[in-house]
């Protein structure tokens, strides 16, 4: 105890700046400056501790009763801010459980079982069209096909409103970030401040008799009727099904078509043998760092290993920085998909372990089930970089593929 303090109170401060444009579009220098720093670093903006190895991160992940979710896991008052029903991400305990377990009946797979097939077809049918057509954006065309198909279908929203969720989506997770600078909203932001109270403001007010009957969102508010939920946890429901569900995963998906691409000899792999294809998601998104950070606070002091994180302070998880931490990976920038790491932390860890981690899985599986079958070689031109302040991933990819 006394020596963990002794650790903390050299804990170092580190001075790059995570959410400078250089830093989002390319994080991976800072991740390996602060682990190679101390298990625990002192940031100046935001002010909190940060923690970027990978035992670190996940045994802090494993603390919840400690490293509490209900103050907050952004980097600002605005989405810190108590409100009166929190949602599944910032609550913990009895009402964390009761918010997950209404959530996975549908998430489960078992629950998810009947739409593999609906996928499939909608992945083959963009894949045949893109084949041989020359360039096109990846992004645009390939990654967002399936989280945004099969969303829109499966939570039922009103068809006039479907078009709203990716910006909703986008926005939800760059608010997260540090939003001020010198005391001012940063310019940039004022439109995703105004999209995150839009959300707040639709799911508020929105009408049930909407909704398609027998979607996920019909759902929730069926058991409503049923006197299983109250509607302000039918409605954290309904946003939990759609905020953290597309550019997650349309950016994991980005990222997995750019490392085929530029490691030949790992697609041919693939192609040769499909029983590496769940092998292959699990690598694409340790690799992808797609969620970047999100952080706890300390109810108490903790302390594990040589990490001490005092009673009231806010402390920043580094997934991203876990997943490339060489402390845990033999050469953790290499793309391999014979790794099998279904111990990364790209999609968290302890009881907020991503919901959506068996969609997400099944839409980059079915991807890659329908590219070994139909492409022979995937190749692309440099991506445009994105700077979503929780999210790494790229908002164009160049790309061709060419058929088998
Ligand atoms: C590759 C795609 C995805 C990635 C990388 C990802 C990543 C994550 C991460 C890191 C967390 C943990 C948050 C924390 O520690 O506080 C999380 C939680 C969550 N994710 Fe995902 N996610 C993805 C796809 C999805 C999808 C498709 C859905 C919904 C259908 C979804 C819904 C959720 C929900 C509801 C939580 C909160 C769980 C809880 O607090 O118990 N995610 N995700």
């Amino acid at each position: 105890m006394i020596e963990a303090r002794h650790t903390f109170d050299r804990a170092p401060t580190y001075d790059g700046d995570l959410f400078a444009h250089e830093a989002l579009q390319n994080p991976f220098p800072h991740y390996a400056a602060i682990r190679d720093l101390a298990p625990v670093v002192r940031l100046r903006n935001p002010n909190v501790l940060a923690i970027g190895r990978y035992a670190d991160v996940r045994k802090a992940l494993q603390s919840p009763a400690i490293l509490i979710s209900g103050k907050g896991i952004g980097f600002n008052d605005f989405v810190n801010r108590p409100v009166p029903e929190p949602g599944i991400l910032t609550s913990d305990g009895e009402r964390h459980r009761k918010l997950r377990a209404a959530l996975m009946q549908q998430l489960s797979p078992t629950g998810l079982r009947p739409i593999r097939e609906m996928l499939r077809r909608m992945i083959d049918e963009q894949v045949e069209r893109f084949t041989d057509a020359g360039t096109f954006d990846g992004i645009a065309e390939i990654a967002r096909r399936l989280p945004l198909g099969a969303i829109s279908k499966l939570v039922g929203l009103p068809e006039e409103d479907r078009v709203k969720m990716l910006r909703w989506a986008a926005a939800s997770f760059n608010v997260v970030g540090v939003i001020e600078r010198d005391g001012a909203i940063i310019p940039a932001l004022a439109d995703d401040l105004d999209a995150a109270t839009e959300v707040r403001d639709y799911l508020a007010t929105l009408d049930p008799s909407t909704l398609r009957p027998g979607s996920w969102a019909a759902d929730q508010f069926e058991q409503v009727r049923s006197g299983g939920m109250t509607i302000g946890d039918a409605r954290s429901s309904i946003r939990a099904f759609v905020l953290p569900s597309l550019d997650t995963t349309i950016y994991a998906m980005g990222n997995l078509l750019y490392n085929l691409a530029r490691n030949p000899d790992q697609y041919q792999l693939l192609r040769r043998d499909s029983s590496l294809i769940s092998s292959a998601v699990f690598e694409g998104v340790r690799l992808s760092a797609v969620v970047r950070w999100f952080s706890r606070v300390a109810v108490e002091d903790y302390v594990a290993d040589e990490v001490f994180i005092p009673e009231g302070e806010r402390v920043m998880l580094l997934y991203g920085s876990a997943n490339c931490d060489p402390r845990r990976y033999t050469n953790p920038d290499a793309f391999d998909v014979t790794r099998n790491p279904v111990d990364q932390l790209g999609w968290g860890a302890g009881p907020h372990l991503c919901a959506g981690m068996n969609l997400a899985r099944m839409e980059m599986e079915v991807l890659l089930e329908a590219l070994v079958q139909r492409v022979a070689r995937i190749e692309v031109d440099e991506p445009t970089l994105g700077v979503n302040r929780g999210l790494f991933g790229f908002d164009m990819l160049p790309m061709r593929m060419t058929s088998a």
